[in-house]
């Protein structure tokens, strides 16, 4: 048994309390006080529960599009040292046979992970980033993979019946034909739909969402942007109160439309990293999704024109980002933790007694010190 002493934990409201947290690394539980117990001493930290990340298409090396699910297991075993404790592999847009193929991938990963004892980031479904995509916003999407959702019909039913419950989000562009009877229809089966690498008017992202859509994909990144007597994705999304996705890496959205959108969607912001395999690698030349990346630094660069494709960013560094942009550390973890999880119809994490032992504490500014995954104690 463990205490966590003198930390400022986030309570049921996303706000910190100073207080101590008991867990059991046996049960996998965060439980009630207890007499007999080892100290850990988090004055002056900030306690949370770990971290969702729910649109990731790869990191170590690994990448889901790769569909082998060996490397989807190692991937979730090396997610909790980011502070990720669940997570949603991300497809790039592919052949419909690799997309079967990476959902038996997905199920055959998580069914590994559920008979493993050491710490790993649960897998919380499959997401689909397409193929339902405008050719006009693909940016790294391979464009010979995009179908329309009319087209997509049966290969959406097939996967919701063979794999039910799997598939958790897809990425849609509203203008697309059919997609207004594919957000219904899979809206009203539970699948999240996400407005994103779309030409879409205010007018079709309003259709979108009266049709059961939820959710903008990286915010302002492969949409047509907000403007002055245009409002197009992003205000029909304000008006609608919908969930908003962002990349906080710096470089795919500027610090100050970051702190623009917190307060436009305010506990609806869900950062993600949007990471393809070379996150935590190094410089160099990397393969996403079929096409070829290359990283120098913390950017990614695409293409003739250099555009920015993936992050290899990851939710750790990007808290440590929204702090030092002036965002409030409660506002920075409400976007990895409940906001994310709210998306999904999933409680928020919590660190009340009776929760799984998955917790992160950080410093003042946001950086990792311990991370606790599955009741394991991790040295970040
Ligand atoms: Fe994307």
């Amino acid at each position: 048994m463990f205490r966590l002493k003198d930390g400022n934990i986030l309570n049921q409201n996303q706000c910190f309390e100073t207080g101590d947290i008991y867990l059991d690394p046996c049960l996998n539980m965060i439980t009630a006080p207890s007499s007999d117990f080892e100290d850990i001493d988090c004055e002056g930290l900030y306690v949370t529960p770990g971290f969702t990340d729910i649109h990731i298409h790869g990191a170590f090396g690994f990448d889901v599009s790769d569909l082998r699910s060996e490397d989807i297991v190692l991937m979730a075993k090396k997610l909790p040292f980011k502070g990720v404790t669940s997570f949603l592999p991300t497809l790039m847009s592919l052949p419909p046979e690799k997309i079967r193929k990476a959902a038996s991938a997905v199920s055959e990963a998580a069914s590994v992970l559920e008979e493993e004892s050491g710490p790993y980031a649960s897998i919380l479904g499959l997401r689909l980033e397409g193929p339902f995509l405008s050719g006009k916003r693909a940016g790294v999407q391979s464009r010979d993979c995009l179908i329309t959702p009319k087209e997509g019909t049966d290969l959406t039913e097939d996967l919701v019946s063979r794999y039910p419950g799997l598939i958790k989000i897809i990425d849609i562009a509203p203008e697309t034909e059919g997609a207004m009877e594919l957000t219904k229809r899979l809206s009203d089966l539970g699948i999240v739909m996400s407005a994103g690498h779309t030409e879409c008017d205010y007018s079709e992202a309003l259709s979108f969402f009266e049709n059961g859509g939820r959710s903008v994909t990286h915010m302002f990144n492969a949409m047509k942007l907000l403007g002055k007597r245009e409002p197009n994705l992003p205000g029909a999304a304000f008006d609608r109160s919908a969930f908003a996705e962002l990349i906080c890496d710096g470089l795919h959205v500027d610090k100050t439309v970051v702190r623009m959108a917190f307060k436009m969607f305010g506990d609806k912001i869900i950062t993600i990293s949007d990471s393809m395999r070379a996150a935590g690698l190094g410089d160099g030349e990397y393969d996403l999704g079929g096409n070829m990346v290359t990283v120098r630094g913390a950017r990614t660069y695409f293409g003739e024109d250099n555009v920015l494709a993936g992050s290899v960013t990851d939710i750790s560094s990007e808290i440590v980002n929204l702090i030092s942009w002036g965002i409030g550390i409660e506002d920075a973890i409400t976007s990895v933790t409940k906001a994310p999880n709210e998306l999904l119809r999933k409680p928020a994490p919590s660190l009340a007694p009776g929760s799984q032992a998955d917790i992160c504490i950080m410093d003042k500014e946001g950086r990792l010190k311990m991370v606790i995954c599955k009741g394991h104690i991790l040295k970040v």
